[in-house]
């Protein structure tokens, strides 16, 4: 028996003042992008952009129902356009942010395990992992190397061609 030691690491800045410039404009353009969420059952904001590898940048928002569960996560939306509108278009860079009407916005949040393994499907469909910076509308901001981090021992389409 071996023991495997799975870890990875974060850049954590104080603020979004602190980035480098397009990161903070993305980051900019993903707060931007909260105003189009409709989050009338949890109050809860959520704003997603995307750099892509043409230099597009397209954002998404949480999309909730009053039948709950058929609401739908800010990531997910983001990753639908970028798919429908740009077909097999890898991904350079995604920040993900929120405002909460419920309580404090000034820390990050980081995917739900549906919009992680979403992520991880997007690298290995475009075969080009992609960056992913977390923040609130305010405070620190976690700059994370690609989505795969996130999801360690992901399943992909690799698991079933063994
Ligand atoms: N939500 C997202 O859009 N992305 C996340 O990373 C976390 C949660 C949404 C789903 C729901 O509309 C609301 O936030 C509260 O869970």
């Amino acid at each position: 028996m071996e023991v495997k030691d799975i870890h990875f690491k974060i850049a954590v800045y104080k603020s979004s003042d602190e980035l480098e410039k397009f990161d903070g404009s993305l980051l900019a353009s993903a707060r931007d992008a909260i105003q189009f969420a409709y989050a009338p059952y949890s109050n809860f904001f959520v704003g997603a952009a995307a750099l892509l590898a043409n230099g597009k940048i397209l954002t998404g928002t949480n999309q909730e129902n009053a039948s709950y569960p058929v609401g739908i996560c800010a990531e997910r939306v983001l990753l639908s356009a970028i798919a429908s509108l740009y077909p097999g278009e890898p991904i350079q860079t995604m920040a993900i942010t929120y405002s909460n009407s419920n309580g404090e916005s000034n820390k990050p949040i980081s995917p739900c395990g549906m919009c992680r393994q979403a992520l991880v499907e997007h690298e290995h469909r475009t075969k080009m992992p992609f960056r992913i910076i977390l923040s609130g509308m305010s405070g620190e901001v976690f700059v994370i190397e690609n989505a795969r981090k996130l999801l360690p021992l992901s399943f992909t389409a690799n698991d079933m061609n063994t």
